[in-house]
């Protein structure tokens, strides 16, 4: 009989890499304590109309990449409600938000989340169907100070800190301002205008998109497409001044508390609910990602509530693609696993064992890494705690007690060459 399989683009977490799981949202979630976060869980699957309200109809992720399904109705004449599988969480925690009447209190909410998301994607390293984000949001009416760059610099610098605490080297934020929903839409008409006489020769989704929204033309990874939309203009010549202002007063915060930050004139991100703040932290090739290098993305979003039928509530917030940071932290550590000893000397024969320390003494003194065997372990048993200790094994018998000449196996490149004392420490160095 045929088995069973997980779905394609979902995959199974288990012991022992789930404790890294484990101890990563346990970091999240004393580094969110620190800076007044609390939880919130919202369900899995919401009404379809949030997301193609919220993240935005011509996004990818509405217009391709959503589990989507009519519900049954509970009688024949009661139709169907269509249901999402939610892609993120940001639509969801804001109708929360609103559904709960919290911007009654007056007060900022700091929300935080850790959950799995669906998007049908193609999988590849990085990129599931189903796959975890821990997210936070920071939202409130604007007299609860919710619009200030500081909540900007704050949320950016409480990421640095928790991506420091989990030992995530390298990291790289990229920053950029999408300007406010007018900067937006006069920035919109000028792609429009910009893309009128070339569109014909892009791609038919970005043909589309340069008619019903430009902006998404910008997120195209379609390579033939790339040299038209490098050329186009940028978002910062359509900043107004407060939107310069505010922006300069992000930068101005991180700087202030010592957060690097790389200035980026064409991250808009994928979602249509951004608004002035938008950025991105990914990590160097070799870390474990392969192409799928952001490590997370967020921004401000100031009109997602009042775009899903709610009160004015600015807010920001960010998602951490919680896979990916996983394998971040494991191809980071295996990188960074104790370096092996120059060399480990096995003496053939307890008789050897004085002359064996004698020559450990030498290399050390010329500044090697060195271990000793024993002179009763058998070949093989040298061999092996050789090969896990140290990159190249030095045979030390009779013979070569006598005449000066040594055996050494370089592991890595299996070899095993004869080298005369006096040539060893450059050998065992290279
Ligand atoms: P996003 O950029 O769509 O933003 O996703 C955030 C992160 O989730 C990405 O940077 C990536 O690490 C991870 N991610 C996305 N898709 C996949 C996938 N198929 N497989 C594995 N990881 C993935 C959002 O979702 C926004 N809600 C973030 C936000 C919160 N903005 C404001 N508040």
């Amino acid at each position: 009989m045929a088995t069973i399989k997980a779905v394609r683009g979902t995959r199974d977490l288990l012991p022992p890499e789930t404790a890294l799981w484990n101890h990563v949202e346990a970091t999240a979630r004393a580094v969110f304590a620190r800076y007044g976060f609390g939880e919130i869980r919202t369900p899995v699957f919401e009404v379809t109309e949030l997301f193609a309200r919220g993240v935005g109809e011509e996004t990818d992720i509405v217009s391709k990449e959503m589990y989507t399904w009519e519900d049954r109705g509970r009688t024949e004449s009661d139709k169907g409600q269509s249901l999402t599988l939610r892609p993120e969480n940001t639509a969801g925690v804001v109708r929360a938000y609103i559904e709960h009447k919290m911007a009654e209190t007056g007060m900022l909410e700091k929300l935080f989340y850790i959950g799995p998301q669906f998007r049908r994607e193609r999988p590849q390293r990085g990129r599931y169907r189903q796959f975890w984000q821990i997210g936070a949001e920071v939202l409130g009416p604007p007299w609860s100070g919710s619009d200030s760059a500081l909540r900007d610099a704050e949320v950016l610098e409480m990421l640095a800190t928790l991506l420091n605490e989990l030992g995530v080297k390298g990291w790289r934020l990229a920053l950029n301002s999408v300007g406010s929903a007018e900067d937006r839409a006069k920035y919109s008409a000028a792609l429009r205008e910009a893309l009128q006489p070339v569109k014909h020769k892009m791609c038919e989704d970005n043909q589309r998109r340069a008619e019903t929204n430009p902006l998404r033309v910008l997120d195209s990874k379609e390579p033939g497409d790339q040299e038209i939309i490098n050329a186009l203009p940028k978002i910062s010549e359509f900043w107004s001044e407060d939107s310069r202002t505010h922006f300069d007063q992000v930068k101005a915060a991180l700087d202030a508390c010592g957060v690097a930050y790389v200035e980026e004139p064409r991250l808009v991100r994928g979602l249509d609910y951004y608004t002035r703040t938008t950025f991105e932290f990914t990590v160097p090739d070799g870390s474990g990602l392969g192409t799928q290098n952001a490590l997370l993305g967020g921004g401000r979003y100031d009109g997602l509530s009042e775009m899903l039928g709610g009160p004015k509530a600015p807010g920001i917030g960010f998602a951490i693609g919680e896979d990916r940071l996983i394998l971040t932290l494991q191809a980071q550590a295996a990188a960074a696993e104790p370096k092996k000893l120059d060399a480990f000397i096995a003496p053939m024969g307890v008789s050897q064992n004085a002359g064996a320390l004698k020559l450990a003494q030498d290399l050390r003194r010329a500044g090697l890494t060195v271990e000793v065997g024993d002179g009763s372990f058998r070949l093989k048993k040298s061999f092996e705690a050789a090969d896990k200790l140290a990159r190249k094994m030095v045979i030390f018998g009779e013979d070569e007690a006598s005449s000066g000449i040594l055996t050494v196996k370089d592991f890595a490149a299996g070899e095993q060459t004869k080298v005369p004392c006096a040539e060893l420490v450059a050998m065992l160095k290279g």
